[in-house]
């Protein structure tokens, strides 16, 4: 990873801070916006200021625990008020356009956005907008690009280690595409260095669950084609082989396993590289704060920008639309689907099963 050749500072804000007490399995209660402080505040070129939440126990819990001094009821006055260079969003998916535009209007340059990305291929369509006419650097939380595990089997899979790539897939048990999924998804592409996917079919079993401000699944799958040929394959709901994702190619596999550990079977035997005592295995958020600073100062884009994270949001989505049209969904999205103005599982759970 680069690193930082200026002193220039930044101040940072979070938006969502973050519940008090936790959650449900399903449904918020993370706190990722702790985990955005903890960043923040780790870094040294970086002030947390100010955090934004609607509930003011949320609020005041996250000021005492990391001393922010400026607290607000209200995004939009904590934008105006403070002024923030950085501000991380760790709301639900169908805040983030509105937020992403508020914070983009009032000058800031570096944007840390929680997944899933975009609410609607409309949402994600007015953020690519706003990102062209501010020139705001997005960055999207798929932090795992940065763990060194993955970095590994990515490498593997391009260099002819397992053959030609045939197949990426795995399974989440319990969980859905786009809370859990959405990371997946996204590692799917950057193992195919973030080729276009070609087309999708997604299908989803939907009847009354909400989490995250939305209708989710009880299951889906997702199904597409990247440029070369090669295939992915997530399952949202099962498990496939624990928490392993496999890469398939046509003399070999690659498995990793836990985030950590990578087995490659191939014609020359079995290998094991365990990751989980490597330096960088825990720096993910770090790194990816780095990064967004190295961009906004004139470098190039990140594996988490949203030049790139348009794309897998777009997957995402897709799938869901997929299973709405009951047909393959080619991409990019028709001017049709481009207008899409809502979260897919909303329209899927309107159907009467
Ligand atoms: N990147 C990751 O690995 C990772 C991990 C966990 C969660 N997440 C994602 O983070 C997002 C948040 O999940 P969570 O479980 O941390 O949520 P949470 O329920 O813990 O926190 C959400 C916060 O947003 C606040 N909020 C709601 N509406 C608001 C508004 N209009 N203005 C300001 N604040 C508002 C709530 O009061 C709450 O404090 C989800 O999209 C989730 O998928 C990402």
């Amino acid at each position: 990873m680069s690193t930082a050749t200026t002193t220039r500072t930044y101040t940072a804000a979070v938006i969502g801070v973050g519940k008090v007490g936790g959650g449900g399995p399903k449904g918020g209660g993370h706190a990722i916006g702790y985990q955005h402080a903890t960043m923040h505040k780790a870094h040294p070129r970086v002030q947390l200021v100010g955090g934004a939440d609607i509930n003011a126990e949320n609020l005041k819990a996250f000021q005492d625990k990391f001393g922010v001094p400026h607290g607000f009821s209200n995004h939009k006055t904590m934008l105006n008020e403070l002024k923030p260079d950085l501000v991380s969003i760790g709301t639900y998916v169908g805040l983030h356009r509105r937020m992403i535009e508020d914070a983009a209007r009032a000058g800031v340059k570096g944007i840390l956005c929680e997944k899933p990305f975009m609410n609607s291929p409309a949402d994600l369509k007015a953020v690519e907008r706003i990102a062209e006419e501010t020139g705001v650097k997005i960055v999207v939380c798929h932090q795992r690009r940065y763990r060194p595990a993955f970095e590994r089997a990515r490498q593997l899979y391009n260099d002819g280690t397992v053959g030609k790539p045939l197949l990426c897939t795995a399974g989440v048990g319990g969980w859905d595409l786009s809370e859990w999924g959405s990371h997946w998804l996204d590692m799917f592409r950057f193992f195919h260095l973030d080729q276009p996917v070609k087309w999708v079919f997604g299908q989803a079993r939907v009847r009354e669950t909400r989490g995250y401000g939305h209708a989710m699944e009880d299951h889906a799958v997702a199904y597409f084609e990247f440029e070369n040929g090669s295939k992915g394959l997530l399952d949202g709901g099962q498990e496939i082989d624990g928490w392993t994702l496999t890469l398939l190619g046509t003399t070999g596999v690659i498995r990793v396993k836990n985030e950590a550990v990578v087995t490659v079977e191939n014609g020359s035997g079995r290998t094991v590289e365990d990751f989980s005592a490597h330096p960088r295995h825990n720096a993910l958020w770090h790194e990816m704060l780095e990064e967004l600073l190295l961009w906004i100062e004139g470098g190039p884009a990140t594996r988490c920008g949203h030049p790139t994270m348009f794309k897998s949001s777009e997957l995402n989505l897709a799938a869901y639309l997929s299973a709405v049209k009951g047909d393959r969904i080619d991409l990019p999205l028709s001017a049709e689907l481009q207008a899409f103005n809502e979260w897919p599982v909303e329209a899927l759970a309107r159907r009467k099963n």
